[in-house]
């Protein structure tokens, strides 16, 4: 093993062949749907970090997701001042949306740690603006981009085993 990489940290994805290209959304229903099929194989205790410009499809993902785990998606809204919302169905989720974080040290005061603990799915909005040792050392990363005018594109990264196991298995699901 080279490069001191964790057995089962990835490389940055333009280095890693296994790392899945980047995935076509070609509208907001198939930003949902992604969101679902993720869902349906999501298990207490993932974290999945989501970064991309201001409607890049984050919240749009985040509502699929929770339709997947067999909640209703009308729970999920972008909250204006709620920085953490729970959604207690078949999973417990924790959807956390960090754009009104002013500084990074505030983030003690979210109540974020308490949900950090493995009893809830964490779904991170922003998680850029976490200061890196809030990230759990197993996490699995999408970050959404803008493709032309109408159209996104999401980038799948895993760190730590189950969150290699969980991409392993939405790739296999999405194909
Ligand atoms: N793949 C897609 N193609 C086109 N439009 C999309 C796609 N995915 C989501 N949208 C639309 O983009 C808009 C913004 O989506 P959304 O609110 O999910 O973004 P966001 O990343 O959460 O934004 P914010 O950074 O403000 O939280 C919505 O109108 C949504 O329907
Ligand atoms: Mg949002």
């Amino acid at each position: 093993m080279s490069g001191g990489l964790h057995p089962f940290q990835s490389a940055p994805m333009d280095s890693d062949p296994a790392q899945p290209q980047p995935l076509p959304l070609e509208s907001a229903w198939h930003t949902e749907h992604f969101g679902s099929t993720i869902g349906r194989h999501l298990q207490q205790g993932q974290v999945i970090a989501l970064t991309g410009e201001m409607g890049s499809g984050k919240t749009t993902f985040v509502r699929g997701l929770a339709r997947g785990t067999g909640l209703s998606a009308h729970v999920v809204s972008s909250p204006t001042f709620v920085v953490i919302q729970e959604y207690i169905g078949p999973i417990a989720l924790a959807h956390v949306d960090l754009y009104r974080l002013d500084a990074p040290r505030d983030v003690h005061e979210t109540g974020l740690a308490d949900y950090l603990t493995g009893h809830f799915a964490v779904l991170i909005e922003w998680a850029d603006r976490l200061p890196p040792a809030w990230l759990p050392s197993d996490y699995l990363s999408i970050h959404f981009t803008h493709a032309g005018h109408t159209s996104r594109r999401a980038s799948l990264q895993a760190f730590g085993p189950r969150s290699h196991g969980l991409l392993q298995t939405i790739m296999a699901d999405t194909r």
